[in-house]
Formats: structure tokens, sequence, C-alpha cells
């Protein structure tokens, strides 16, 4: 009886020990048995597991944990080593903690855990208590508490509401054709996401190329995780008072994008095929003669032989290049798409030249894989190998030397049908070595990164690269498109969500297919479509085979017109927008932004009926519609606004309900802002007038737009050659200082011509020149199609303006 006892109390004893320690089915990191102190860094070995915590720099910390030793330190997202900084580490028996000059880690011993703190001790993230980090088979998990009212925004290309609360996610690179706008995982990846709460931000970075599952809530009130199918739980966690500052410390550990060639800027022109040459050439003739402005035509798959890589299609196109110096001579560029497939064809250069240089991803017993895509069986070139890598670049020169100018890397998730491709498939992975569960969601990446590369070594100039999947860092190396949405409004709107949620994520080039992938747009549809367009950073028309022509001019004369205003729009805005992209290469700061990057702490901003407004740089406050929408509520964020049409002004923190017209997108510009425009051009190849108009809005807040200009195509900015001036608005000194110029390049403009909104003859501007009083209009009036012809009224705005030559040195204006 006694000895039974005795046994029943162990039992009961044990049991904590037991599911902690042995259970088969949840192994959790356990207690923190031996600590190494270093510099920045913490070694542990716990109950079952291996931890290092390192601080990356005073408001990142990466922590890393492993049921094995940890493995060599290798990243294909990241770039930056730790930096130097000041790290206090102190242990006592239960805690160890870590504090730098803006954050504090704590690491409990029994049971490990990590809570991040404030200096000033409010808690910013928090392991889930009782819940600890956990192994179910391979698959580690990390649960932190879910804080009241807390937020979560960003993880890349993901469907959904701004907010993610109450959703989960998996990230899988995956085809998805005509996805729904719901639907998960889409294309690409990025296991990067920021949390909000009580006035706090902080970034979270899982660095694990497996699928990886977050979950924001979903199904539970306890807390958020993030879990990785196999390998460590790696991640970095980033604090910053100021959400901007998370991106810019993220987009410091995995990169930033370069310039991209001025003419990717411009408006393109696509479709699922354009071809034989004669029709390329109509359409470039044709967006010529209708004075809608573009600089790029884009080649899908069509225009290969038999869909094989590195071929032309001799009959549709027998001289590529002429037709490519052609288009060049009429402003345009040629971007051609690549699949990552090669046709197993003996025979076929590529194939042969791939088999001889053994570049192909193989099954356990040594055979190429195969599998089907557009030119039927394929075998795939490891991108995870130096080898494949230097295979691709070199064949990537054959566009290069047919005078292409943009590569377009789509179905590289990978896609094939069937779309199972099998886990027993070998990386190389950088010599480390992989099946498909681990390289599978960073292919794309490094597909993109060996086209760059390739481009880059072919024409030492900047290429364009679009890609269709990717993870973290893609940003270094090309831009990115949501893939095939459909011709529907909910889509275009979901496509705004997409776009700002990769923003968020470190990427600033960015689209969606203008007017929807699948299916025929309406007409409405199509107007908004192009409107919306006009302000994303990478701004395509293209649509499926099989679907009605979706150029400008095929929706009828009313669309035309508008389709040409905002187009026209766009060239005018280009060295506003060039400006934003120099920012984004400097700061990581994205080109299209959700509301909830400046206005962090408003709830109106995650509300659902405003979360689709976006910012376009700085200035811009954009507010998409659905088409069939007659009216529309907005919501003004604090401060003063100005409608962008006719300056009529706006006071921020209200809702205001606005009449819409297919005509005109509504398009609000933020007080104090800076927006230099240019003449009207019909592609970048052409110069504009040498006058740059900026226009400044008057305000109560101070402002700043870093101006900048360089060739637009080379890498030599890097070297200085570029011309930076910042402009400086302050309404309490009553002044608008531009810098004196940094850089060696020769601005295109000899005057710059200001135009000042909201001023009035009270104000009393003074600069170096005479003020004159002027009326303008930002859209030129649509026809009315009706038997009286006729246009409509422009909407006009008084302004004042003053023309000023442009010397490089300082100057001021006040007021
Ligand atoms: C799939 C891409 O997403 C689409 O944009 C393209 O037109 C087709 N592949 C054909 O290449």
């Amino acid at each position: 009886m006694f000895k039974r006892s005795a046994s029943f109390l162990i039992f009961i004893v044990a049991i904590p020990a037991i599911i902690y320690a042995q259970s088969p089915v949840v192994l959790p990191v356990g207690n923190v048995t031996n600590t190494t102190i270093e510099k920045q860094k913490v070694s542990l070995t716990t109950t079952n597991a291996k931890a290092e915590i390192t601080v990356y720099s005073a408001n990142m910390i990466r922590v890393r944990v492993d049921k094995h030793q940890l493995r060599p330190d290798f990243s294909y997202a990241v770039i930056a080593r730790p930096l130097t900084t000041k790290s206090d580490i102190s242990e006592t028996a239960d805690v160890i903690s870590i504090t730098t000059d803006s954050l504090r880690a704590v690491i409990t011993k029994k049971p490990f855990a990590v809570t991040f703190y404030t200096l000033n001790g409010q808690v910013i993230s928090q392991d889930e208590k009782g819940l600890q980090a956990s192994w179910v088979a391979e698959e580690v998990t990390a649960y932190k508490h879910l804080q009241d009212g807390e937020r979560f925004v960003g993880l890349g290309e993901k469907t959904g509401n701004l907010d993610r609360r109450g959703s989960g996610y998996t990230n899988w690179n995956t085809d998805a054709f005509g996805y729904a706008v719901n639907q998960d995982p889409i294309y690409s990846i990025i296991p990067f996401y920021i949390g909000i709460h009580h006035g706090l931000n902080y970034g979270i970075f899982l660095d694990n190329t497996y699928q990886s599952d977050f979950n924001f809530g979903a199904s539970n009130d306890r807390f958020s995780s993030f879990a990785a199918q196999g390998g460590e739980l790696n991640y970095y966690f980033i604090y910053h008072k100021k959400l901007a500052d998370i991106i810019a410390s993220y987009t410091a550990l995995t990169g930033r994008m370069k310039m991209p060639p001025l003419w990717s800027l411009g408006y393109q022109q696509n479709r699922y095929s354009y071809y034989p040459e004669t029709e390329v050439m109509r359409i470039a003739q044709t967006l010529r003669e209708k004075k809608i402005p573009a600089d790029g035509i884009t080649l899908d798959i069509h225009y290969m032989d038999k869909y094989k890589l590195f071929t032309w299609d001799k009959e549709r196109f027998p001289d590529p290049s002429a037709m490519n110096s052609k288009l060049e001579k009429m402003g345009f560029k040629t971007t051609v798409i690549v699949d990552p497939g090669i046709k197993v064809e003996k025979g076929y250069e590529a194939y042969e030249s791939g088999l001889k240089n053994d570049i192909f991803v193989k099954y356990t017993d040594s055979t190429n894989y195969t599998g089907q895509v557009w030119p039927g069986w394929c075998h795939f070139p490891d991108f995870t190998s130096p080898k494949g890598r230097a295979w691709w670049k070199d064949q990537v020169r054959y566009f290069a030397n047919t005078g292409v100018s943009g590569i377009w890397n789509d179905m590289n998730e990978i896609a094939t049908w069937g779309q199972k491709m099998p886990s027993n498939i070998l990386f190389d992975y950088d010599g480390a070595g992989a099946t498909n569960k681990q390289a599978h969601n960073v292919y794309a990446l490094q597909m993109a990164r060996s086209s760059y590369e390739g481009a880059v070594e072919a024409t030492q100039q900047r290429p364009f690269i679009l890609t269709r999947a990717g993870y973290a860092g893609l940003q270094r190396y090309t831009a990115i498109w949501t893939g095939d949405n459909r011709s529907e409004d909910d889509h275009m709107i979901a496509g705004v969500r997409l776009l700002n949620s990769l923003g968020m994520s470190g990427v600033p080039f960015t689209g969606m297919d203008i007017g929807g992938f699948t299916g025929n747009p309406s007409i409405a549809l199509y107007a908004r479509w192009i409107q919306i367009g006009a302000f994303n950073p990478y701004f395509r028309n293209h649509t499926a085979v099989n679907t009605k022509s979706s150029e400008p001019w095929t929706y009828g004369e009313e669309v035309l017109e508008i389709s040409r205003n905002y187009i026209n729009l766009r060239y005018q805005l280009l060295p506003y927008l060039y400006s934003h992209f120099y920012q984004a290469s400097q700061t990581g700061m994205p080109v299209m932004r959700s509301m909830a990057i400046d206005y962090t702490f408003d709830p109106q901003v995650y509300d659902i009926q405003f979360q689709n407004q976006f910012f376009f740089g700085n200035a811009f406050m954009v507010a998409p519609f659905e088409s069939k929408e007659q009216f529309g509520k907005v919501y003004f964020p604090k401060g003063l606004w100005y409608d962008f049409y006719n300056d009529q002004q706006q006071q921020g923190l209200q809702e205001k309900i606005i009449q819409l017209s297919m005509q005109r997108l509504p398009v609000f510009v933020k007080e104090s802002s800076i927006i230099p425009m240019q003449s009207l051009i019909q592609s970048t190849a052409e110069l504009p007038t040498d006058t740059l108009s900026i226009h400044l809005y008057k305000g109560t807040v101070t402002n700043n737009l870093l101006y900048y200009e360089d060739d637009g195509k080379s890498y030599d900015y890097e070297k200085g050659i570029r011309y930076e001036r910042l402009i400086s608005y302050d309404p309490i000194k009553r002044s608008i200082i531009f810098s004196s110029v940094n850089g060696t390049f020769k601005s295109k403009f000899n005057h710059w011509k200001l135009v000042f909104h909201g001023f009035s003859a009270q104000d009393k501007i003074k600069g170096t020149s005479a003020v004159n009083a002027e009326k303008m209009a930002f859209l030129t009036p649509v026809s009315k199609f009706d038997p009286q012809g006729n246009a409509n009224a422009p909407e006009t705005i008084n302004i004042s303006t003053m023309v000023i030559g442009n010397s490089n040195n300082k100057f001021s204006i006040t007021y």
C-alpha cells in the first residue's frame, strides 16, 4: 500500500519533467544549464537545445536555438554582420540580461524564455509563459504572448487585411494562377512582420527557408507564433520607436535595392503575348501615335522557339536585334520573360550545355529531376549552387547581345504541372546540401540574383529585373509583381494591400498586373486600375492569353483620355518618383506606403474602410475605391490635406464622404509637401524642358525632400556622379531652404519654377525673383462624348510662381 502511494507521488511530481524533457510529442527548449558570455553574445546550453543570443545593433537582437549543435552560420537573406555596439550583459542565478542603447533583453533560465523591454521597462515582446519554444517532430515554434490590442502588419506578399490579427499564414512559394483574394500562400514569401501595441512597434524576421507558419492569434487567444518545418529557430528582433526605422534596420540587415534604370519607372505595355514582330511594332507605334507615354514593351513566352529558353522564334522574330534597335530608336526598351525550366531535347544548346556543366537539380540517385512546364519535360538549373548561377549568368548574356534590357523571371516557385515537386530533390545550397524542403523558398531569390548579376556583368549598366517568387532580401536584385490576379474590383484593391505589405517588408519596387490578368475588366474597372497603376512603383499593363486586348485605347475614347491623363501625370512626376527611389535605395523606405508607416498608432488606419488608402512617396495620399462605387469614405489622418486637383483644403482626424468619378482618382496632398515635376515627355529617352517645377504646399509641419538626379542608367552615382539637394520647409521660420548641391552630376534643369499652393498675397513670398499669379490644372479635361462634343470644364488651381536660375548654391525663400 505504502509502496504504491510513493510511486504515485513520484509520478505526480515527475509529470512536468516528463512532458518537458522526454515527451516524444513535444520537445521544449528546457532550462538553461550552461552559459558563456562574450562581448555581444551569449551562448547557452539548455536541457534540450543549444542557443545563441547576439546583439546585432543597438536596435536588433538575434536569437538562435536548435536541438542540435548550432550549424555554421549561413543565410541567403542576411548580408550584414553584427555592428560593434555597447551591450551590457549580466547574469544572476535566474536570468541573463542584455542591455543596449535602445532595448533590454531578459532571458530567464528556468525555463529558457526571452522578454524584450524598452529601456524604461515596458514589455515589447515576451515568450508566452507555459508555452516554451519547442519542437513537434522537426517543426520548431516560438510562442509570443499576444499583447492587448496587438496588431500585426507586413509578412510580404500576403493577402488579407492590413492588420493581420486573427489570421494565420503559410510561407511556401506557390504558383497561384487566378488566386482568390484571401488565398494563402501565393507566389513570394518574406517571413518578416511588425507587431504594434501600446504605442510600441517591433519587427521579427524569422530567417529560415523551410516552410514556415505564422499565427497572429488565429484560432487562439493566447499567442502569436512562428514556426518552421525544419532547421533552426533563427530570428532577429528589431525595436525602434518609429515603424519606418524598423524597415530601415530590417533592410540594413537584408539589403536595399540599387537605383533602377530610369526607363523602368515609365509605363510598360505587356500582354501574353505580343507576336510576331509586326504586332510588337504596331503596339509601339500606336502608343506613340495616340500619345500614350511609354518606355517598355514586354515579350511573354511566345517570343521563344517552342518556349525554349535562350532562343527566339525565327519566324515570328527573324531579327530580334534589329527589332530591339528599332524599338530603342522609338524610345522603348524590351523586356523578355524567362522561366527556369530547360527543355529536355537532344541537340538543344542550353540543354546540352546544362548537362555538360552538370548544373541541374537532382534526385537522390543523382539523376536530373524532370518536371513539366511550357516547353514540355524540363530540367531545372540549381541556382543555389555557384556553378548553376555562373552558368545562368553566362546564358543571359544572350539577351544583352540581342538588345534586350529587362529580364522577367517567371514560374520560379518552381511551378511545374502537377504542382507537387518531390521533396527528395537535392540542391547544393552553397555547399551545405539541402532537399527541396529547405531550398524551395530561396530558389526564386537565387534565380533573380543570377539574372541580375549576369545582366550587370554583360552590360555594366543597371538592368531591370522582375520576379514572381522570392524570399527575404529579394529587393537587392529585383522588382516583383503579384502574379496572376483577376480582372475584378476586389482584386485591384487587394493588390494595393499586397504592394503595401511588400513595402513594409523591405521591397520598394512592386507592381501588379494593371487591368487584371485573368478575365476582362469592365470599362470603369480598367480606368480606375490604370489610375491606381500610375501611383504604383512598377507600372505595367498585362493580360492573359485569350483575353481581350488591354492597351489603353481598347476601352473606348473616354478611357483612352483618362489613361493618357494619368500616364502623363506619372511622367511629369518622374523627378519626384526618382527621388523617392533614391530614398528607398538609401534607407529602405518604400515608395508606396501603407498609412501604417507614418500613422502607426492611429486606429482608423487599420479600419477596413480605410486600410487601402496609401501614400505614394511622402506627399500623396491615394484613396482607391472599387470602380462601381459612386461615393467613398476617406479618412484624413492628423494634419492638413489638399485635394490634389483643386487645392481644396481639408482638416485631418476626420472622415469624409466624397463623390467618385471614373475620370478622377481621389488623391490628396499632405501639408508642407514638396513635389518636383517635369514637363511632359513621351518616354524617358526624351529630355524634358529645362525647367523643373517644384510644388510647395503651405503647411504647419516641417518637411524635407532630398531631390535627386543621376544619369538614369549606370552605377556612376555610387561614385558620386549624382545630384542631391535637400529642400527643407520650416513653417515656424517661414522659410524654404534649398541646400547647395551634393555630387558632381550636372542637372537636366537650368531653371527651377517654384509653385506655391495655399499661399495668399498676405504671405509676401520673398526670393531672388518676382512672384507671379497663375492658374494651372493637373489633368486635361476629358471630352464630353455626346453629339455636342466639347470638353468638361478643367479643375484649376490658383498658384503663385517664381522662376529661379538653377545654380548649385544654397538659396532660400521666405514668406
Ligand atoms: C505566368 C505569369 O504569371 C504570367 O504573367 C505570364 O503571362 C504567363 N506565366 C505566361 O508566361
